[in-house]
């Protein structure tokens, strides 16, 4: 599926850039492997990226954001290392792939950085947003998925999986709140981008909604 370079795709024009958005845990990268095989199988170039990460570079800036051991990495360093990473996402891979007539499915963008630094952490919004608009070189996603799920969902789901649990999972559930706030906000002030799904309904109902909106779009 990822960098298939061989195989002969339904290339659309001027490509189709989708991120998915949400508080930890809402089921993003559920989805987000789901909706990539079905679009696959209909024959579409598909890449699937995650953030922070996706390139060497910024997977190597995603280990010191997911290091348990930087608690005291400061809100601007954090911010301005997931900048760094998605710079380099940007440059290196959806903008060819853009380029190329390609289905980029984002695991995360832009809006995390708002949500999380800006409204969860305190940080100035707009300056994170030209920030984000430096990063990103002015690309947006055609579409947005914002998964919304309370946070107290997200935490019972969390805790019944016996997992390693990294920096940014064990914030406070005020934290989590204030950054699904946050998400809704943003949304609201771009509708035309976003769709809000309602992330505490079932897997495959949620893969089809999704699946359904995508093709409406591009087919
Ligand atoms: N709609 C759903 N209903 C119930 N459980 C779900 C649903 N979607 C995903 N899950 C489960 O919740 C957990 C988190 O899902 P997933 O990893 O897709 O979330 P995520 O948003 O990518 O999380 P993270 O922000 O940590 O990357 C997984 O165990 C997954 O199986
Ligand atoms: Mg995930």
């Amino acid at each position: 599926m990822n960098n298939n370079r061989d195989r002969k795709y339904k290339e659309i024009p001027g490509g189709f850039f989708i991120s998915f958005e949400g508080i930890d845990f809402c089921g993003k990268s559920t989805q987000v492997k789901l909706l990539a095989s079905k679009l696959d199988k209909d024959g579409y170039g598909v890449i699937v990226v995650r953030e922070p990460g996706g390139t060497e570079i910024s997977e190597k800036i995603r280990s010191i954001l997911l290091d348990n051991s930087n608690r005291n990495l400061i809100p601007e360093a954090e911010l301005l290392l997931y900048e760094a990473s998605r710079a380099q996402l940007t440059r290196e891979l959806i903008a060819p792939g853009i380029k190329a007539g390609k289905i980029i499915l984002s695991d995360r963008y832009f809006d995390s950085s708002t949500a999380y630094q800006g409204y969860g952490r305190g940080l100035d919004i707009e300056s994170i947003q030209k920030i984000n608009l430096l990063a990103s070189s002015g690309i947006k996603p055609n579409l947005t998925f914002l998964f919304d799920l309370d946070p107290e969902i997200a935490q019972y789901r969390y805790s019944s999986l016996p997992l390693f649990k990294d920096r940014l999972e064990e914030e406070k559930i005020e934290f989590h709140r204030r950054v699904r706030q946050g998400f809704l906000k943003i949304a609201s002030a771009e509708p035309q981008r976003f769709k809000i799904i309602p992330a505490d309904d079932d897997i495959i109902n949620i893969s089809k909604i999704i699946y359904s909106a995508v093709t409406d779009i591009i087919s």
